[in-house]
């Protein structure tokens, strides 16, 4: 199936109705303007990310590195954190853009998977839409159980 022209992945699918309430350009064109501010003067690689929380705000992240790596966090987890951080726990998307800094993006930026782990602590893996995206009109859609399968969450806890 497509959505606006854009195919989406076979999970993502399901969703599609959901689509229609996303501003899919609008969290896009966040990401890339948050890209802008990235700090990786070690990796060179700059990404931004754009979170939709449940009350259609929209909170924004770029990576942050460190001389010392370890204590580098993805773009993603900046906006997770900032969201959070701020009271808002419920979040229905992420927009991402990477590729090395100061280049236009030619390939799609995937959350690493202690950025997958972090977003389902926050969302239902089967609703959670992902957008890895070059620009506002080349983007791929999946929901987060695409990304992170028979995963671990709050409720495992209590089974
Ligand atoms: N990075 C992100 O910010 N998000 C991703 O989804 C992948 C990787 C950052 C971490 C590090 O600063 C740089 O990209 C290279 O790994």
């Amino acid at each position: 199936m497509k959505f606006n022209g854009r195919k989406l992945s076979v999970e993502a699918e399901k969703n599609w109705e959901r689509l229609e309430e996303i501003p899919i350009k609008e969290l896009i064109g966040s990401a890339l303007r948050a890209r802008e501010k990235a700090y990786a003067p070690y990796s060179g690689y700059a990404v931004g990310a754009a979170l939709l929380t449940n009350e259609l705000r929209i909170y924004t992240g770029c990576n942050i590195e460190n001389a010392a790596y370890g204590p580098s966090i993805c773009a993603e987890r900046t906006a997770i954190s900032k969201a959070v951080s701020e009271g808002w726990r419920r979040f229905k998307a992420i927009a991402i853009a990477g590729g090395p800094k100061g280049e236009t993006i030619s390939g799609y930026a995937y959350p690493c998977g202690v950025c997958r782990q972090v977003m389902r602590e926050f969302t239902d893996p089967e609703q959670f839409l992902v957008i890895v995206a070059k620009n506002e009109t080349d983007y791929r859609i999946y929901d987060l159980k695409e990304l992170l399968p028979d995963s671990f969450g709050p409720e495992s806890l209590n089974e």
